[in-house]
């Protein structure tokens, strides 16, 4: 029987965003999504079976805030209610993250924790329901057990699917550090707050249906600037419904604002590459994996960008040892 297992699994950024809930408890997503796993934000987990009456849980090196651990308490929870996992367990996971700012995922700290579970239970647990039980941790992380461009629909009990294998991918992404954002307001919140408040929500929705069928279909004819307008767009139509949220969140600060400038004059000087943002002031750029070290040059040297680095199509959640 195994007792210890450690894995790995990498965070993705989304093309096409999830970015509502039809059902909060399920963990439902209201959008289908598309994102691509990236090499450089990965998360290491190591999950030991121990004999004590409770479960411990370390992040980076320190015991988990009261939050955190609630939520992954509730999460092992659903394991041991679907009888996949008995007892407790000890839980050390660490993003090797370049930096940390504004990038702890729980989109590759779930998926992480997802399969090291699976291993750790008796049971033969498929791909397709391991990527269900990831998303009931956190949405995206359905798609970081798949890897590689992936998509999670809508429905009743999605799994993520993947739509192009990691080494199938030519393109990659240069993430730009932008700093701290004025507020922090969690994407479970936000997700909240922009159904019930903001006069875009029907909008968003129904955009991100045509979104979402239209970058599939770029996907399957591998048109890379189509992928990277209708990325850009995508994310920055999320942001509108975001903004428009009674009271406003705004994650964008004056780098962010600089960043999607410089989006536009990298294309007008004939490099395509194009901006998605997350719930955070953090800029990524989509472009060729030949055209990462150009513009990672001209993001670096944007004033207000802490960092940036590059970051490439990486593969589904895999387990490293075990004993
Ligand atoms: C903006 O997956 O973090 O990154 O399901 O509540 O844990 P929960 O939300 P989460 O939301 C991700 C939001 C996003 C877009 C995306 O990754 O698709």
């Amino acid at each position: 029987m195994i007792r210890r297992v450690r894995v790995r699994a990498y965070a993705n950024i989304a093309l096409i965003k999830y970015w509502g809930k039809l059902d909060e408890q399920k963990n439902l997503p209201a959008t289908a999504s598309i994102s691509l796993a990236l090499d450089s934000l990965v998360t290491e987990t190591l999950v030991t079976k121990t004999k004590e009456k409770r479960d411990r849980i370390e992040l980076d090196g320190k015991s988990a805030d009261r939050t955190t651990a609630q939520r992954i308490r509730d999460y092992l929870e659903l394991w041991r209610e679907r009888k996949l996992l008995d007892g407790h367990v000890r839980i050390s996971s660490a993003n090797k993250f370049p930096t940390a700012a504004g990038l702890a995922s729980s989109a590759s700290g779930f998926a992480a924790l997802a399969t090291a579970l699976s291993e750790l239970s008796k049971t033969n647990i498929a791909r397709s329901t391991l990527s269900r039980l990831a998303r009931f941790g956190s949405g995206s992380a359905a798609r970081s057990i798949v890897g590689g461009i992936a998509a999670l629909p809508t429905g009743s009990d999605p799994a993520a699917k993947m739509i192009i294998e990691a080494d199938q991918v030519d393109f990659g992404m240069v993430v730009a550090i932008a700093g701290d954002s004025a507020k922090k307001v969690s994407s479970r919140e936000a997700m909240k707050l922009c159904k019930t408040s903001s006069p875009y929500f029907k909008a968003w929705i129904d955009q991100s249906k045509r979104d979402y069928k239209a970058m599939l279909a770029a996907l399957k004819s591998s048109d890379f600037n189509t992928i990277g307008e209708i990325a850009e767009a995508n994310a920055l139509a999320m942001h509108g419904c975001i903004l428009a949220t009674r009271p406003s969140i705004v994650y964008w600060n004056e780098t962010t604002l600089a960043l999607i400038e410089l989006a536009r004059m990298i294309r007008s000087d004939g490099i395509a590459a194009y901006a998605t943002i997350d719930a955070g002031p953090n800029v990524c750029f989509i472009c060729k994996l030949t055209e990462l070290g150009r513009v990672l040059k001209r993001v670096s040297n944007t004033p207000g960008v802490e960092t940036a680095f590059i970051a490439k199509p990486a593969g589904g959640s895999e387990v490293i040892e075990w004993e």
